[in-house]
């Protein structure tokens, strides 16, 4: 008798994209799909260097530093070159902004559509082998835009389309499009493809789990000291601390699991440590559609500079 637990209809992040497409109607253009295949390539791709990174000198430090002040890492410069080159190739993108870049890149062509990224988050974790990862964001850009850095100063509410994929024990994708549900997919490393294995990826109510890096605890202001105090002083039972320190990780266990996770602006970072355009932006859209509806959602503090999920 064959094995019938053995899945032959498999839903591949490729089928998943065509057939979205497809319901879209003659209205869609195919453009979307394409960029999506080049995100897929330049995902596995990364996941397959950092695999290997001790085995191939990648480990360590490039000796630059980036725009935002960051040490590189060897694995930030080939991420963010291996991202760069898929959606330039892709034909179908006119800014890319990366946080490995100086500047907004331009590309000539006929795409219509600019990507934010960052290309490895929580570096300081690879050469731990500890969970990293990429986030994107996607915007459609006017028809007449000419393509300069200008076009992406825009809200995150004006994404099209957002995720991450987090290379961990295995490389998870999770892929959000405006108006639509948050969807998880699973990289089989023998097929190269994304498995549809998280569909419509609902955060839960509630689990009493913070994450934060409370070594910055003495720079915080007073109001932020009371709220985690609170939650592990008040209450029933105090909250449990995970903290990864790599967004994507974190960000990626909230989602599964609940909870809230935070980087507060405080005295050392007066204006956050995370960077609102590729890492809130992106992850606030993926945590509000994966939201329970009713739940309270809220995406930043007033300076726009803390990002909480919280259930
Ligand atoms: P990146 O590695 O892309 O520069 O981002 C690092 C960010 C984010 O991933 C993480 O949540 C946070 O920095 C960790 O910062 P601390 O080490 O200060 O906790
Ligand atoms: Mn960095
Ligand atoms: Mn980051
Ligand atoms: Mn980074």
């Amino acid at each position: 008798k064959v094995n019938s637990e053995i899945q032959t209809d498999i839903i591949t992040l490729t089928r998943y994209l065509t057939e979205t497409q497809h319901a879209l109607g003659s209205t869609a253009t195919g453009d979307f799909t394409l960029l999506c295949h080049a995100l897929q390539f330049s995902f596995k791709s990364i996941a397959y260097y950092i695999r290997r990174a001790t085995l191939i000198n990648l480990v360590g430090l490039a000796g630059s530093e980036n725009k935002t002040g960051d040490e590189q890492k060897k694995l930030d410069v080939i991420g963010n070159e291996i991202f760069v080159n898929s959606m330039k190739s892709s034909g179908k993108v006119k800014v890319l902004v990366s946080e490995e870049e100086e500047e907004a890149l331009v590309f000539q062509g006929a795409g219509k559509y600019a990507v934010v990224c960052d290309p490895i988050d929580g570096s300081s974790n690879l050469d731990a082998g500890v969970s990293v990862g990429t986030i994107f964001g996607i915007f459609r850009l006017d028809d007449d835009a000419e393509g300069k850095a200008e076009d992406v100063l825009l809200p995150g509410t004006e994404l099209v389309a957002a995720g991450f994929t987090m290379y961990g024990a295995s490389a998870n994708l999770v892929l959000t499009m405006k108006g639509g549900s948050v969807n998880g997919f699973t990289l089989d490393n023998a097929l190269g493809e994304f498995i549809l294995t998280h569909p419509n990826m609902r955060m839960p109510k509630s689990r009493a789990i913070y994450s934060v890096n409370e070594g910055n605890s003495r720079y915080w202001d007073e109001a932020c000291k009371d709220y985690f105090n609170t939650i592990k002083e008040k209450g029933e039972k105090p909250y449990s601390a995970r903290y990864i320190g790599s967004m994507v990780a974190d960000a990626y266990r909230t989602l599964c699991y609940g909870g809230i996770f935070a980087y507060p602006a405080d005295k050392k970072s007066p204006k956050g440590k995370l960077r609102i355009l590729y890492e809130c932006a992106p992850m606030a859209m993926v945590m509000e559609q994966g939201n329970p509806p009713g739940v309270l959602f809220q995406k930043s503090s007033t300076s726009l500079h803390i990002l909480v999920m919280m259930n």
